[in-house]
């Protein structure tokens, strides 16, 4: 139990907090990946710092009861239920934009982020760029980045979860971009008609089941929709795979990331030309397919 009788400066504080979780051996990955920005990240979500990070002046700072007693109490569920920080603070980042999050939803985390700052150059001239289709939407972290890097196109953020697409309305709402970011529920494209799309991009759910059921206890919090793609990983990718081809524009793209299961799909599509992406950020696990290399 914290001892709160003994006065803490904000830098006092964050030391113990990162300390406690070090400890306690968590798993990060889901935006941050060590205890120190953690614990930060509570601080000041409690203390309102929009930047995540405390400053000089802050941290000399000795929070109020009422603030010590919140960053306490999130700092337990963090290590007692292994909450994701970020399920806690309901908010994080995505190609530079404020995004809504809780668990109905994954949390972004997609390399894909600095694809889609990069308007998807060199493999698409973004003049060009008038319609595209995020498939598996989660929060809408990437219809919404579509969207505001391609000024002018229209964006449908495609999910089979209903729960999913009430936190997506929630981040278009945000970023003002109802007028042209539509939310649709579907199984894959079984209701997008003969929609057809100049790049289609999709982070879908791609765990397989045995590697499912040994992720750490951080990830049972994400619906389990937005991780699992039956026995090896690939489901949703053979659905992507088969149906893109009919849904891109001549000279449309293909983008998806399938993380770890990279050499299954390799092994699985072996005739494809696969164009594998490379990130100066870090992450990988994206392939590039153009419509004519699908369909040949
Ligand atoms: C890995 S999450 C990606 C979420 C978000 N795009 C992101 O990058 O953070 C996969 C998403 O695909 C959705 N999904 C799963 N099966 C689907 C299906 N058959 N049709 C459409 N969406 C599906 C899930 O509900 C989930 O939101």
């Amino acid at each position: 139990m914290p001892q709160l009788s003994q006065k803490l400066t904000v830098d006092g504080l964050w030391k113990r907090i990162a300390r406690r979780m070090a400890r306690a051996r968590l798993h990060y990955g889901h935006g941050t990946d060590n205890p120190r920005d953690d614990a930060a990240a509570l601080i000041c979500h409690v203390l309102e710092v929009p930047t995540g990070l405390p400053t000089p002046a802050l941290l000399k700072k000795t929070p109020s009861l009422r603030q010590r007693l919140m960053i306490e109490a999130l700092a337990a569920r963090r290590i007692r239920e292994r909450i994701p920080v970020v399920y806690l603070t309901r908010q994080c980042w995505f190609a530079g934009l404020s995004m809504y999050v809780d668990e109905r939803v994954l949390i972004p985390r997609s390399p894909l982020a600095e694809l889609i700052e990069r308007r998807f150059a060199p493999w698409i001239d973004s003049r060009r760029v008038h319609r595209v289709c995020d498939m598996g939407t989660g929060s809408g972290c990437i219809a919404v980045a579509c969207a505001r890097s391609f000024q002018r196109a229209r964006v449908d953020a495609v999910d089979i979860s209903p729960a999913a697409l009430a936190v997506a309305r929630i981040n278009i709402a945000r970023h003002r971009l109802a007028k042209r970011v539509r939310v649709v529920k579907s199984d894959h494209f079984s209701a997008l008609g003969r929609r057809a799309y100049d790049i289609i991009v999709s982070n879908p759910p791609y765990v397989g089941r045995r590697e499912l059921a040994t992720l750490p206890a951080e990830y049972r919090h994400e619906p389990s929709l937005a991780l699992g793609a039956g026995a090896d990983g690939l489901d949703s990718v053979r659905v992507l795979l088969k149906c893109a081809p009919r849904h891109l524009r001549p000279g449309g793209i293909l983008v998806v990331e399938v993380g770890n299961t990279e050499q299954a799909v390799r092994r699985a599509w072996r005739a494809l030309p696969f164009t594998w992406l490379e990130f100066e950020r870090g992450g990988g696990g994206v392939f590039l397919l153009t419509r004519e290399q699908l369909t040949e």
